[in-house]
């Protein structure tokens, strides 16, 4: 192909053509909207660093859960904030914890609609770690048990996927484990695989009221320049029994999307975080950045990379826009 026999601006020239030649298609079909319950009534708190979104009660958030059904998006993933918390996150695997009452609340009244749990310990520890606690150490192989058993609870809830973010060593594995012996071995794992300690958590862990009381989370996530390691990452969570893994961050990195995506066949999600949405939010406010080509931009590029699944905050903007 020479110039000037091959002139690429042919292709260009007007939307129809371009819609002809496009090679990737972002659909409503790929988004997973997360959401944050909390406890009490008629509780609707705006989270400031996440324009948009907001921590609300069972009642709200059944209603939102059947707004987003209604928008044609696929799959809710939710957080769930306790009222108390204390050193072996028990608000996990309450019987009465408040995701075990979020998801039965929205399965009584809304149908049709996949509600995956985010599975880790940190919204439940008064430390903010993700797992037990050995003097600072966060312990890992205690951990699991107690995972294993949360994971069980929010099955009995009725959640539809367990999807375990903590990286812990082993966690698939205890997970599959734990829901098989209960009975559960139709219920898939989305498994937060490849989760880097990534800054761009920061607006989240307000949201989620779940930051570390002391040190951080570079002990068990992933240190960014790796790239190798988080293939090992997956493939451990292949081999542990994942359905569906994951890589996160999105958009910082793409090269591991794209990686994962040509390393494995397994469905491969990909999460839009936090700092990824109220970066471009921060800059639509300041006029600096047309929000919505900003936000079609960085999820058809996160699909463009590999993802199949996108989960994102924006993803009721982007399915009226897919929708329309
Ligand atoms: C829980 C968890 C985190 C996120 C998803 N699950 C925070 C963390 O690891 O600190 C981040 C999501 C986001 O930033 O949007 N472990």
């Amino acid at each position: 192909m020479h110039y000037p026999e091959y002139r690429p601006r042919r292709l260009r020239r007007n939307e129809n053509l371009r819609r002809l030649v496009r090679e990737t298609k972002l659909s409503v079909d790929d988004l997973v909207y997360p959401l944050f319950v909390t406890f009490g009534k008629k509780v609707k708190k705006p989270i400031a660093s996440m324009p948009g979104n907001f921590q609300m009660s069972i009642d709200y958030l059944v209603d939102e859960v059947g707004k987003t059904k209604e928008m044609g998006i696929p799959a809710v993933l939710l957080f769930g904030i306790p009222e108390t918390k204390d050193e072996v996150a028990s608000g996990a695997f309450a019987e009465k914890g408040i995701i075990q009452q979020a998801v039965k609340a929205i399965k009584d009244k809304v149908s049709d609609i996949l509600v995956v749990t985010d599975l880790c310990l940190c919204e439940y520890t008064s430390h903010g770690h993700c797992g037990m606690l050995d003097g600072e150490e966060v312990d890992n192989d205690s951990t699991l048990e107690v995972l294993g058993e949360a994971a069980v609870s929010q099955a009995k809830a009725g959640a539809d996927v367990i999807a375990p973010s903590g990286m812990m060593d082993g966690q698939v594995l205890a997970i599959r484990e734990a829901l098989d012996e209960e009975g559960f071995e139709h219920l898939p794992i989305m498994s937060y695989s490849a989760k880097y300690a990534s800054c761009f958590y920061g607006p989240f862990r307000d949201a989620a009221e779940s930051a570390p009381q002391f040190g951080d989370r570079r002990t068990y996530q992933m240190d960014p320049p790796n790239s190798d390691e988080a293939m090992r990452e997956i493939m451990l969570d292949v081999e542990e029994g994942a359905d569906i893994i994951m890589v996160k961050p999105a958009l910082p990195y793409l090269d591991i999307i794209h990686r994962a995506k040509e390393e494995f066949d397994l469905p491969l999600a990909a999460y839009n975080v936090s700092g990824e949405f109220s970066m471009i939010k921060a800059a639509a406010n300041l006029g600096w950045l047309d929000e919505e080509r900003a936000m079609m931009e960085s999820l058809t590029s996160i699909k463009r990379a590999g993802a199949d699944i996108i989960i994102t905050y924006f993803a009721q903007d982007a399915a009226k826009i897919l929708t329309k």
